[in-house]
């Protein structure tokens, strides 16, 4: 960080004198050109991300406009619309404390789909977190509220993801908003590759997978891709229509698990890329053409400026998939992100639980 200040301060600055601040192109490009390097990594992406969003707040200040306002003039979609948040309500997975859970997949969200404006989708969240809280205080004896990991989720002493959903159902339930919340989860299925073992040819057995990779005391469960394939349609099969949105259901580099998915369930269900995709341009053309998945997340500091994050949700968009600004784990209350999902109608948003003030400062813009 310490870095990154002094090479705004000392170099970034002097190169962007005299610019003009609503041109962020301009701005975005001169920035890119001065790292020179192919991964942003001489002043470093966080240094020139902080930059193209803060002259981009100029821009808007310049045009006396507010933020999300300029940020539509500059992706020129249709005007602004407010996201479905995508309330991060059970983590799992490398996201939660070791000591609290074992679950094996990263996040179990409820997206208030049938809510009739964002202010309803933030009351109904707010409501099922605290019934949620309950739900898992009744089933699991040890979980206390304050059991939770950096997003505000919370994790219980669950190790499957049919607890988990199963709870979240409960608390549908209990506050009485079965018909406004469906469910999305992120697998984050990279962290359940299962390593070759002494012996194996890798070619022949493939990429594996160990739905108990997060457990040490349980025996592995080892599936191949198409078994992970039939433990999703099982776990749909439970759950009816319940769950309407899964997010890296195969590792990064499982391109063939994910197009089998995305054959069997693309139509019915929103797949979506995140480590798959990186937030990578070049990596959405090779989606769609070996049709991986139908949406992606963009998260702002795997793009490095604002053009980029702007030029990615187009390019998603163009090929009629679904976009979904994300967060990170680590935040501050910096609320460029609710601006840029508003100004470039992605309509979904990733924030983590109704909970922390990091994650409210954004909720709270919107
Ligand atoms: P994170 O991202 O790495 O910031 O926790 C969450 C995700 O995988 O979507
Ligand atoms: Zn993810």
């Amino acid at each position: 960080v310490q870095n990154a200040i002094r090479n705004i301060n000392n170099i970034i600055s002097k190169a962007l004198i005299n610019m003009n601040p609503t041109d962020q192109e301009a701005i975005d490009l001169a920035l890119v050109d001065l790292d020179g390097s192919d991964r942003l990594t001489k002043m470093g992406s966080n240094a020139l991300l902080a930059v193209s969003t803060a002259c981009c707040r100029a821009g808007a200040a310049e045009k006396a406009v507010p933020l999300y306002k300029h940020i539509a003039d500059l992706s020129c979609f249709d005007g602004v619309n407010l996201p479905v948040p995508f309330f991060n309500m059970i983590s799992g997975g490398k996201r939660a404390p070791k000591s609290l859970s074992n679950l094996n997949f990263q996040e179990i969200m409820a997206i208030p789909v049938h809510a009739k404006s964002f202010r309803e989708a933030m009351i109904a969240g707010i409501k099922l977190y605290a019934s949620l809280g309950e739900v898992l205080m009744e089933k699991y004896p040890s979980f206390k509220l304050t059991d939770i990991n950096e997003q505000g989720a919370y994790c219980p002493p669950i190790d499957n993801s049919e607890d988990a959903v199963q709870a979240l159902c409960d608390a549908f339930e209990k506050a009485e908003l079965g018909s406004v919340f469906k469910i999305a989860i992120d697998v984050a299925a990279t962290s359940m590759v299962h390593p070759p073992e002494e012996g194996d040819d890798e070619e022949d057995v493939g990429i594996r997978y160990n739905l108990m990779w997060n457990n040490p005391d349980a025996d592995p469960h080892i599936l191949d891709a198409e078994g992970l394939n039939e433990h999703y349609n099982n776990l749909f099969e439970s759950f009816p229509e319940a769950i309407v949105s899964l997010e890296d259901p195969f590792a990064a580099n499982d391109f063939d698990g994910f197009s089998k998915f995305t054959l069997r369930y693309g139509e019915s269900m929103q797949v979506m890329g995140d480590e798959l995709i990186c937030s990578n341009s070049d990596m959405i053309l090779k989606c769609v053409e070996s049709q991986a998945c139908n949406s992606m997340s963009i998260k702002l500091d795997q793009v490095a400026t604002v053009s980029d994050a702007i030029r990615a949700a187009k390019a998603a968009k163009e090929e009629g998939w679904g976009v979904c600004f994300s967060h990170r784990s680590g935040e501050t209350e910096d609320t460029f992100i609710a601006d840029l999902v508003a100004g470039t109608c992605a309509g979904q948003f990733k924030c983590g639980a109704p909970l922390r003030g990091e994650r409210l400062a954004k909720f709270n813009r919107l």
